[in-house]
């Protein structure tokens, strides 16, 4: 049996790494087809950590196995999938305190809170891990230290840099994530290590943010995990047939 998965992606740098590689697992463990949607926050977001040119591993483009980010349209047309059931499950993750926040509320005004909306009215099962809901560790995007960056002129992660990304502001360097595409060069070339890519830092989350996961919890048909670990493990347990989403 093939099994069809609708993957959201919201725009959250937070366990995207680990999400990603799951992606990439199940797709090559299993007879999965996933259609990956994403809002635009979303789009920008997997560019920064350098998963966008990837994304063809997991959804390379034959039918249901797309690519669709928001782009310029504001009613969704590909999100009628869901409500006709045309998928066995909905994963929304990495799933931004945005996302949650707009799910709770009713709002269906992004690729993926719109999705979530109408896997709601075709009762399809759903798995969200959002970013902001227990105390950990994430990794951040690609940044330059200012106390480290010695303002080298000629730059040589600036020289080198595909994208154009980087630029001087008060004369120290910076990277301009507009343009970045995550592809982690510039790291090694700076000769005093002031460029950093996937720093894990602690986060903490707010309160109302906290408070919206909780509410999410009482959804129907919607199953909220606490790490990426535990997202895998659910997956595969679906995938091999012992448990029903
Ligand atoms: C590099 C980067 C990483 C981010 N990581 C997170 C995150 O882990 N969690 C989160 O809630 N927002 C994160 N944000 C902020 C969201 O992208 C922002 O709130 C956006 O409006 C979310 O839109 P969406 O929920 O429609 O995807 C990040 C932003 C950037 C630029």
């Amino acid at each position: 049996m093939t099994y069809y998965i609708a993957w959201g992606v919201t725009g959250a740098g937070h366990f995207l790494s680990e999400v990603f590689l799951t992606m990439k697992k199940i797709k090559k463990l299993f007879n999965v087809k996933i259609t990956t949607f994403t809002s635009k926050a979303g789009e920008e977001v997997l560019r920064i950590y350098g998963f966008l040119p990837k994304i063809k591993e997991v959804s390379p483009g034959n039918y249901y196995e797309e690519f669709f980010c928001s782009g310029s349209a504001w009613s969704f047309p590909v999100s009628g999938r869901l409500q006709l059931g045309k998928y066995n499950l909905l994963v929304i993750a990495p799933c931004s305190a945005n996302t949650t926040a707009k799910i709770v509320h009713g709002i269906a005004d992004t690729m993926v809170t719109n999705i979530f909306a109408q896997a709601q009215k075709g009762k399809i099962p759903t798995y969200i891990l959002p970013t902001d809901w227990l105390p950990s560790e994430t990794e951040l995007p690609p940044m330059v230290n200012r106390d480290v960056c010695r303002g080298c002129k000629p730059c040589p992660p600036m020289e080198k840099c595909p994208y154009g990304a980087f630029e001087f502001v008060e004369g120290k360097a910076r990277i301009n994530l507009e343009k970045c595409w995550g592809c982690g060069l510039c790291v090694s070339l700076c000769p005093y290590k002031a460029v950093s890519f996937r720093e894990r830092v602690k986060v903490t989350p707010r309160k109302i943010d906290v408070e919206n996961v909780e509410k999410l919890c009482g959804f129907e048909n919607v199953k909220v995990l606490r790490s990426p670990k535990e997202l895998e493990n659910l997956l595969f347990k679906f995938l091999e047939g012992k448990v029903k989403p």
